[in-house]
């Protein structure tokens, strides 16, 4: 049958969805991108905050109409808003053309689903939260699928033990879980030898890979692994937390030549008080240390961070407390969110709920704070020259490249008269800075 898969929400989820797909063409199935061919449609979902949620739940509805048109389509709905109190219920209720019901833990049985479903034409709802089953990986058979040939990312560790009071992800992707170390390398090998260039290593918390292996592997070890396999020229990983940073692995880092000097390390608020509120085990002194250390072991390091704005309780002068650490800190980018209220977790009962129309002007306040640092950071590196890796042609002119530096920054340059390809390293003259990105051309 042909499939098509709709995906919401973050890295994670993508690659569930590249996951799924390898899974599916190995059961003769085939992967289309329009949705009017397809005779399966896969929602895989996100509900990080309530507007990723109300954005699945809007497309999952928009699909009555597709079913209706043909009864032998089958509506799968998959990911972490299906882990959340609820949603199951909801959907299985009130969206009656969604066949198949399954949450993050038996994603890999999905196949099987399919294949009962379509003889039977029952519906399945599997939404345990259990650990008996197998992980999505790419594993031994399944047929590569990455990204755009050259990158590829590879799960480490699945779930989070944080549990940070304002974030669903614990409660939808269950406990933290390490993959061994020999399976991982094992893959990367296997994406080295059909071309993959760069890995992206995932996580909820890379920094705490291997706690639970009784190996004595962790993530500086495992870093230290990957950066010895062929034909892998870039490293990068996601997300760092705080808590579990280190000099230390800093100091690995720097010390291996193929891991990307680009740090994203969530710093979610600039107040202690808050900090603890949220339950980040960590103090802005501490993470004042972590930045010190980067920027001592590599001063040309990009980093980037996650703010939320508005968490409850948080009052002007907490605020201001962010504004003025986010002027010191001088991050390269800020991803920054307004505070969401999610529904079983411990701030959502917190009693300060902080006004919307508040929330949105400090979420206004705080960018214009940082898109000015952003820029005037970039503006320094005009005239430099930097290794960029090409992700392809640049989506708004074709007559452009687009590739991104060790540090993650997006640069658009004019096509080389020679044949490229992607995953090609370049070496580029930055000629012009902006807030999100970087112009530049090619040094022949
Ligand atoms: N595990 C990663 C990413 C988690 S989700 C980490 O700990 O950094 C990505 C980002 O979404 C978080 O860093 C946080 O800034 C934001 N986020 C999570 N829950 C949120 C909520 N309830 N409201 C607003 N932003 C949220
Ligand atoms: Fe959520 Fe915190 Fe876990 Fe990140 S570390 S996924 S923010 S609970
Ligand atoms: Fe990712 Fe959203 Fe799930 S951010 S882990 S897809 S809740």
């Amino acid at each position: 049958m042909l499939f098509c898969i709709h995906t919401f929400g973050c890295q994670m989820n993508e690659n569930d969805s590249r996951l799924m797909a390898g899974l599916l063409i190995s059961a003769g199935h085939r992967q289309v991108d329009n949705l009017e061919e397809a005779d399966i449609a896969i929602i895989n979902t996100c509900c990080v905050r309530e507007s990723a949620e109300n954005r699945a739940l809007g497309y999952i509805g928009s699909l009555k109409k597709w079913k209706q048109e043909n009864p032998h389509r089958i509506v799968v709905v998959c990911g972490c808003m299906i882990q959340k109190d609820g949603n199951s219920e909801l959907l299985r209720k009130s969206y009656r053309h969604v066949g198949i019901i399954i949450g993050t833990f038996a994603a890999a049985l999905l196949p099987r689903y399919i294949e009962s479903y379509a003889a039977t034409g029952e519906r399945i709802i599997d939404v345990e939260e259990r650990y008996d089953l197998p992980e999505l990986c790419r594993g031994e058979e399944l047929p590569v699928t990455v990204e755009n040939g050259y990158r590829a990312q590879i799960n480490i560790n699945y779930g989070c033990n944080n549990f940070c009071t304002y974030c669903i992800v614990p409660y939808v992707r269950g406990r933290e879980r390490s993959r061994k170390p020999q399976e991982i390398l094992a893959e990367i090998e296997q994406l080295a030898a059909i071309g993959v260039k760069e890995i992206q290593l995932l996580g909820q918390n890379v920094n705490s890979y291997g706690k639970d292996l009784a190996d004595g592997s962790n993530f500086a070890s495992l870093l230290t692994s990957v950066n010895d396999i062929a034909g892998i020229a870039r490293i990068r990983y996601m997300t760092s937390h705080p808590r579990d940073f280190s000099r230390d692995l800093v100091e690995t880092i720097a010390g291996l030549d193929k891991v990307c000097h680009h740090f994203h390390l969530p710093l979610q608020s600039g107040c202690n008080r808050i900090l603890q509120q949220m339950n980040r085990a960590y103090r802005t002194e501490e993470y004042s240390e972590h930045l010190r250390n980067i920027r001592a072991f590599l001063p040309d390091a990009t980093i980037t961070t996650d703010i939320i704005v508005g968490f409850p309780g948080e009052t002007e002068q907490d605020f201001v407390e962010t504004l003025h650490y986010m002027q010191e800190a001088r991050f390269d980018a800020a991803y920054t969110f307004l505070y969401s209220r999610r529904s079983g977790t411990p701030a959502a009962q917190m009693a300060e709920q902080v006004d919307e129309s508040v929330k949105r002007q400090r979420l206004q306040r705080l960018m214009d704070v940082q898109n000015e640092i952003s820029r005037s950071i970039n503006e320094r590196l005009v005239g430099s020259c930097m290794p960029v890796m090409l992700d392809g042609a640049s989506k708004n002119n074709p007559h452009m490249l687009s590739g991104r530096t060790d540090g993650n920054k997006i640069v658009v340059f004019p096509a080389p008269t020679t044949a490229w390809q992607a995953g090609q390293i370049f070496p580029v003259q930055i000629t012009e800075a902006q807030t999100w990105n970087l112009k530049g051309k090619i040094l022949e």
